[in-house]
C-alpha cells in the first residue's frame, strides 16, 4: 500500500494507473476508521483495480464552535487497517496541500444544502462539495464510495456529480450498525456509556416511525411528532425527525413510493445522525 501527501506524488501514481488502462475507486473519509468505512473499501475493491482512499479532516465543513480541532486524529491506526485490507494508496494531504491561502471557489449544491444538516449546519455542505469535488480533480477516480448513513450527504453529492458533468460513478453503501443498532461513526467516540446506552434509541424510533409509515394510518407530521416525542423522552434533544422522498428528500407526500426517514439529535454534547430508506 503506497502513501502519499502531495498531489504531486499522488498524480505520480495515479498516472502510471492510467497508463496501464486500470480502473480506480475512491474512499473519501475523514480517518479515525471503523468497521463502516471499511465496508466503503472492500466495496470499491469490487469496483476496480486500484483503491485509493483519503484521509483528511476538511475545515470548511465545520462551523464555528464545532469539532474541527477535537475530531479524533488516528493517523497510524488507519493507516494499520487500511493496509490489513489492503487499500492501494492512502491520500493524506494536509489542509495547505488542499486549499490555497487565498482560495476563492466555492461549490454550492442549492436548495438541498440548506434542509436538514444543512438548517443546522449552514455552510456545511458547501465544504463537503467543495472538498470533493477537489477530491474527484485530484485523484480522478472511475467510481467513488460513500455510506449510505450521511443520506443527505450522497444526495448533495449526486446532483453536484450531475450538474457539472463530472465523470465519477456515485456508488451507496448501507449504513454498518452495532449490535445495538447504532449506526457507526466516529463521533460516536464521543458519548459517554450512560450515552451509549440510550444512543441505539434513535434508530429505533426510525423503525418504529418506518412501521407507523407502512401501517399507513397516521399522517406524516403525526408520526413525526410523535418520533420527537419519542427522543425526548429518551434524552434526546431533537433537531429534526422528518419523512421524506428519497429522490429529492422535499417532504414526502401520502403519494411517494421511495422513502427516506432522516432524523439528527444531540445527546448531551454529541450530534448523532441516522435514517433508514423504503419503498412503500
Ligand atoms: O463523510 C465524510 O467523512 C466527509 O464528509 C467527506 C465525504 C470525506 C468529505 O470531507
Amino acid at each position: 500500500m503506497q502513501l502519499a501527501t502531495t498531489l504531486i506524488e499522488l498524480q505520480k501514481i495515479i498516472i502510471n494507473w492510467r497508463l496501464a488502462g486500470e480502473r480506480i475507486a475512491f474512499v473519501p473519509t475523514m480517518g479515525n476508521l471503523h468497521d463502516g468505512h471499511l465496508k466503503l473499501v472492500h466495496e470499491a475493491r469490487k469496483y476496480a483495480d486500484q483503491v485509493v482512499v483519503s484521509i483528511f479532516v476538511n475545515p470548511s465543513q465545520f462551523g464555528v464552535g464545532e469539532d474541527f480541532s477535537t475530531y479524533p486524529r488516528t493517523e497510524q491506526e488507519d493507516i494499520k487497517k487500511l493496509r490489513a485490507i489492503p487499500a492501494d494508496l492512502v491520500f493524506l494531504p494536509s489542509v495547505d496541500e488542499m486549499y490555497a491561502p487565498n482560495t476563492k471557489t466555492v461549490v454550492t449544491v442549492s436548495g438541498i444544502s440548506d434542509l436538514y444538516c444543512g438548517a443546522s449546519r449552514p455552510g456545511h455542505f458547501n465544504g463537503v462539495a467543495t472538498v470533493v469535488c477537489k477530491l474527484f480533480n485530484m485523484v480522478q477516480p472511475d467510481c467513488a464510495v460513500f455510506g449510505l448513513k450521511d443520506f443527505q450527504q450522497l444526495a448533495v453529492i449526486r446532483m453536484m456529480v450531475r450538474d457539472l458533468n463530472i465523470p465519477v460513478e456515485i456508488i451507496g453503501v448501507d449504513t454498518v450498525r452495532e449490535a445495538s443498532g447504532l449506526a457507526m461513526s466516529s463521533r460516536n467516540g464521543y458519548l459517554t456509556a450512560q450515552e451509549k446506552t440510550i444512543a441505539p434509541r434513535l434508530y429505533q424510533a426510525l423503525c418504529i416511525a418506518r412501521a407507523a409509515v407502512l401501517a399507513g394510518n397516521k399522517p406524516y407530521p403525526e408520526i413525526e411528532r410523535e418520533a420527537i416525542q419519542l427522543l425526548k423522552q429518551a434524552g434526546f434533544t431533537p433537531d429534526y425527525f422528518s419523512v421524506c422522498r428519497s429522490s429529492d428528500l422535499n417532504k414526502a407526500e401520502p403519494e411517494d413510493v421511495g422513502l427516506v426517514l432522516l432524523a439528527a439529535a444531540k445527546l448531551g454534547t454529541t450530534r448523532l445522525i441516522d435514517n433508514v430508506y423504503f419503498s412503500r
